[in-house]
């Protein structure tokens, strides 16, 4: 395939987005977390389509885009405590999963074969136009080759799968930069899958279930590979200063050559970290050193990322 276009957020990208998705491919559109690759849920080889251009796995499942709760429930069986964490985070960076109702319109290779299907609705106006436009649910993981770091601008989506889609829609950089909080809903509580921009304590405040714990419940994320948003150079953590050949990536009073935030506020981290990923990795220096970074809030979910991409 020759080159991805880019075109800027508007409504002619989001009628040609619309074209392509009709026809079975794969589209670049950002959403308030990262860039996601999306293709019509329903049909398999649009499904298909999106692990080629990846390269991912096909045992991981993706996460299926809906415009609201009614659209979510006609995929999957939300319990009571679903619909009140959906009333208090949608739109936004939550994704639920919950059983697949049967007879669910969602291509197997979709949830990788699961009885279960995770669910988001997005609050990116791009996201949002392109699930109106397509009239289906869309299937996005993140707009990267299976891997590798997640794209919070249009250029990082270009360099990792310029080669490999047709349409990059470009809104310039995504306002959270960190994916979205994957929990499990069960019964008898919650399982957080994937730290995010939703903290737990944000979740258990909002529906009166408790946190289940770690190991195996009923639900597990086949997708969390220990090495997952990983830069193609060393990444040291917890680093107070540069070692030789390094570039340090510094957080509040740590400066560092780039700094995820001088003044320490996460939220800036968060939507800094991926970016300033992208910036070292293709930068000069051979090896990357990070600051730390304080374990709470959102820097649950940032530690979670940085681990990975040391792992
Ligand atoms: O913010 C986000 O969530 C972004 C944007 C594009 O929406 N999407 C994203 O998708 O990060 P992806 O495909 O990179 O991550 C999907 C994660 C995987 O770790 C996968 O294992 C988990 O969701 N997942 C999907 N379906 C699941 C299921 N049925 N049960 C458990 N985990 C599931
Ligand atoms: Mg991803």
């Amino acid at each position: 395939m020759t080159q991805a276009r880019i075109l800027p957020y508007d409504r002619t990208a989001i009628a040609e987005a619309a074209r392509l998705i009709a026809q079975g491919k794969p589209v670049a559109i950002p959403t308030e977390t990262v860039y996601g690759l999306a293709a019509d849920a329903t049909r398999g080889d649009a499904v298909a389509a999106i692990y080629a251009a990846k390269g991912r796995p096909s045992f991981n499942p993706l996460i299926v885009h809906v415009p609201d709760l009614a659209a979510a429930e006609a995929i999957a069986d939300l319990p009571d405590t679903a619909r009140r964490l959906t009333q208090a985070f949608w739109p936004g960076p939550l994704t639920l999963v919950a059983p697949l109702r049967p007879g669910a319109p969602i291509a197997p290779l979709a949830t990788a074969g699961l009885p279960t299907v995770a669910l988001r609705a997005p609050a990116h106006p791009a996201m949002r136009d392109l699930l109106e436009a397509s009239g289906q649910p869309l299937a996005a993981p993140s707009a990267n080759a299976s891997g590798t770091i997640s794209p919070t601008r249009a250029e990082h989506v270009l360099r990792s799968l310029g080669s490999e889609i047709a349409l990059i829609v470009d809104a310039g950089r995504t306002a959270i930069g960190l994916e979205s909080t994957i929990v499990a809903v069960e019964d008898v509580g919650l399982r957080i899958l994937r730290p995010g921009p939703i903290s737990v304590e944000q979740l258990t405040e909002a529906c009166a279930l408790p946190l289940l714990g770690g190991g195996s419940g009923k639900i597990e994320a086949p997708g969390q590979l220990a090495q997952h948003y990983a830069p193609s150079k060393p990444v040291r953590l917890n680093a107070l200063e540069a070692h030789d050949g390094e570039w340090l990536i510094g957080f509040g009073p740590v400066a560092g050559d780039v700094s995820l935030s001088r003044s320490g506020d996460l939220l800036e981290a968060a939507a800094r970290l991926f970016d300033l990923l992208h910036q070292a990795d293709s930068g000069m220096a051979m090896r990357i050193a990070v600051a730390p970074v304080p374990d709470e809030g959102l820097g649950v979910a940032i530690n979670d990322r940085l681990r990975r991409a040391a792992a």
